[in-house]
């Protein structure tokens, strides 16, 4: 997906830095939903520029970061403990029963079509340890479909302004976003194609691959799903 090297670059990472004050509260919530000890090993699986995975780090918790943007691991090398990140495409992860947590958060699973997309689902259970912990934080499809906007300001303070411009396929479950940022005087456009699982679907894919245990929150702090809930906590495990 050639938007996607496009997307995530400097600017967007410059526009969305103001997601790093909620990292800390995530991650709270995370360990607490998920009991995560100390001796677990995480995998954070597109971990953008490393701010849950520092965060994690900051509390002594064992983490690695894997992300496709050079733009961004190069960041979070700088910005915290070099060795914990690489670049890698989720597409090719070929662990084996090596981590007791992997993380996928903020909306970074659906960019592909349904085969890769369920590949990418299949090689993070061979990379889970038995009675390992898959959390996915995804947008909930009921919820946009009942809150649908064409223009979303997603952000905007002082020199900075985020809006979406959104198409939506019913028939496809496909969510085009034009994202325009207004940064500093200068504007920029990106772009964001995003499949949209609903639970009972992604129930289904987790149970035909193997995960056991599925179950759904509407928010990381383990807070009920229910249709109106913005976010699709998914806590699935091996
Ligand atoms: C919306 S961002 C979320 C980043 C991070 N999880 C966070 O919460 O800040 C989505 C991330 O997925 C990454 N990504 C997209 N496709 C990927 C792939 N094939 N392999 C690895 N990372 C990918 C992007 O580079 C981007 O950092």
């Amino acid at each position: 997906m050639a938007w996607i090297k496009k997307t995530f670059d400097k600017i967007y990472l410059e526009a969305f830095n103001f997601l790093n004050k909620r990292s800390r509260k995530e991650v709270n919530e995370i360990i607490k939903l998920l009991k995560i000890k100390k001796s677990h090993l995480i995998l954070d699986l597109c971990c953008g520029w490393g701010r849950h995975v520092c965060s994690f780090y900051k509390k002594s918790y064992n983490i690695r970061g894997i992300d496709i943007s050079n733009e961004f691991i190069s960041y979070a090398k700088k910005t915290c403990k070099p060795k914990l990140f690489s670049i890698k495409d989720v597409k090719k992860l070929n662990y084996k029963n090596e981590f007791d947590i992997i993380l996928n958060l903020e909306t970074s699973f659906g960019y592909y079509g349904d085969n890769t997309n369920k590949i990418i689902l299949r090689k993070i259970y061979a990379a889970l340890r038995k009675d390992g912990k898959f959390l996915l934080d995804l947008i909930n499809p009921s919820y946009v479909a009942n809150n649908f906007k064409k223009r979303l300001i997603i952000y905007e303070k002082e020199k900075l302004k985020i809006i979406d411009l959104n198409e939506l396929n019913k028939q496809k479950d496909v969510i085009k976003t034009k994202r325009l940022i207004y940064l500093k005087g200068k504007s920029y456009t990106k772009e964001i194609i995003l499949r949209l699982y609903n639970k009972q679907e992604l129930k289904i894919i987790l149970k035909n691959i193997g995960f056991e245990k599925i179950r759904f929150f509407g928010k990381l702090n383990g807070d009920k799903y229910n249709s109106k809930s913005p976010r699709l906590i998914v806590l699935a495990e091996k």
